[in-house]
Order: structure tokens, then C-alpha cells, then sequence
């Protein structure tokens, strides 16, 4: 029985001048609420530093995401948080006892440990531990912006994951919308990631259950 889809709503596309305001619009139709952590240097934008997440105010469970060049530093403070899930980027932390390290820390800390590939890194770069990890986030762009074009390619990464780890929460971030999403389910994916989509949309309610209905 292929796992229901979960929909990770990314603010990153919403209005910040309301923001508890847009989370509120999605609430109730949402599994998570993803937070897209951009230091300015592992990703050419800087986007939610600690203390704007901090004044978020939500019962979703949040999901943070870091696109940092120092994930160890930055999981540490989040996870005073108390976060659902925090994934770190397989490029930012190439050695595996660096990443086990981490893994353990966001565990420990009370969070689930996802590990992130950028559409250029295969999954063979995370195979020492692919095992270990609680979620996979194989991204459909290239990390920084909103917005931007689904990137197809990735989803032979997504469907292979799916082979070898039949209950792995593997999440999908990048161009998901309604035409982007029964892609990525038929490939494997189980969590989904969308921005622009939901928050462009008029009804946003609408906009997330057409992402979960094409499972
Ligand atoms: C990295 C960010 C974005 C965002 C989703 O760039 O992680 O992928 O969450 O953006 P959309 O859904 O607008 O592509």
C-alpha cells in the first residue's frame, strides 16, 4: 500500500509582511510547513534567519530545511525549535562521519534527519547513508528561488531511492505543481514541497488537495 502523500506548504513564496497571516490561510489543509533556511553562501539568497522563524506562530509541524553552508551550527539553534524534521544538503557535509554525527544530533534533538540532494548529485553520493536517514529530499531545482522551472531529470533518483528503500519518506522540493506532482508520486515521492503553486493560488485550500489527489 504506496504511503499517503504528505503536502509541505514552502513560505518562501509568501507574502512575509503577513506571514503568520498566510500560514493561517493554509493551516488547515497542509501536513507540514516548510521553512527554506538560506545563509546567502551555500545558496546564492538568504531567506528565514532563526530569529524571523522564531516569531512564526503555527500548530503544523514544521519542517526546516537548510540551505547552509554550516547545517551542524544551524540544526543546533532550530532544533530549539522543537521542529518535526530538519534536513541538511549531502553537498554541504561530504564526509560520512560528519554527516552520521549530524544525523544523530537532529535525533537526538528530538527531530527526524533528512538529508537533501541538488539536481546534479547523484544518488550514489549519499549511499553511505542513504539507510540512515528518516527523509530524502531529492530537489526538482536548483536550491535559492521560488519559482522556478521543474527539473525532470531528477526523478530516475527518486524512482531508484524508491526501489531500494520501499518506507523512506522521500521528499520532493521544486516546480511541484498540479501537472509537476503525479510525476513525482508515480517515481516514489511520499512528501511534497510547493511554494509559488499554493501561494499564487486563489484558493490555496483547493491548490494543496489538488497536489494530494493526483496520488
Ligand atoms: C529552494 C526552495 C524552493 C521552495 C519551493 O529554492 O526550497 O524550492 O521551497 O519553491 P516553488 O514551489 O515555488 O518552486
Amino acid at each position: 500500500m504506496a504511503p499517503s502523500v504528505l503536502i509541505a506548504p514552502s513560505i518562501l513564496s509568501a507574502d512575509l509582511s503577513r506571514l503568520n497571516e498566510e500560514i493561517k490561510s493554509i493551516e488547515s489543509s497542509a501536513d507540514w510547513l516548510q521553512i527554506d533556511v538560506m545563509d546567502g553562501h551555500f545558496v546564492p539568497n538568504t531567506a528565514f534567519p532563526f530569529t524571523q522563524v522564531q516569531t512564526i506562530q503555527t500548530k503544523l509541524p514544521l519542517d526546516i530545511h537548510l540551505m547552509v553552508e554550516n547545517p551542524s551550527e544551524a540544526a543546533r539553534e532550530f532544533l530549539s525549535l522543537h521542529p518535526k524534521n530538519i534536513t541538511f544538503h549531502a553537498e554541504a557535509v561530504q564526509k560520512t562521519d560528519d554527516r552520521r554525527a549530524l544525523l544523530q544530533a537532529i535525533r537526538k534533538g528530538g527531530a527526524t534527519a533528512g538529508i537533501a540532494i541538488n539536481p546534479p548529485t547523484p544518488l550514489s553520493d549519499i549511499a553511505d547513508v542513504l539507510g540512515e536517514v528518516d527523509l530524502l529530499l531529492v530537489m526538482s531545482v536548483h536550491p535559492g528561488f521560488g519559482g522556478q522551472s521543474f527539473i525532470p531529470s531528477v526523478l530516475e533518483k527518486v524512482t531508484e531511492a524508491r526501489k531500494r528503500y520501499p518506507t523512506l519518506m522521500i521528499q520532493m522540493d521544486g516546480g511541484v505543481d498540479d501537472a509537476t506532482a503525479p510525476l513525482c508520486i508515480r517515481a516514489g515521492a511520499n512528501n511534497l514541497v510547493a511554494g509559488s503553486f499554493i501561494f499564487r493560488a486563489a484558493d490555496r485550500a483547493q491548490a494543496i488537495a489538488s497536489l494530494r489527489s493526483s496520488s
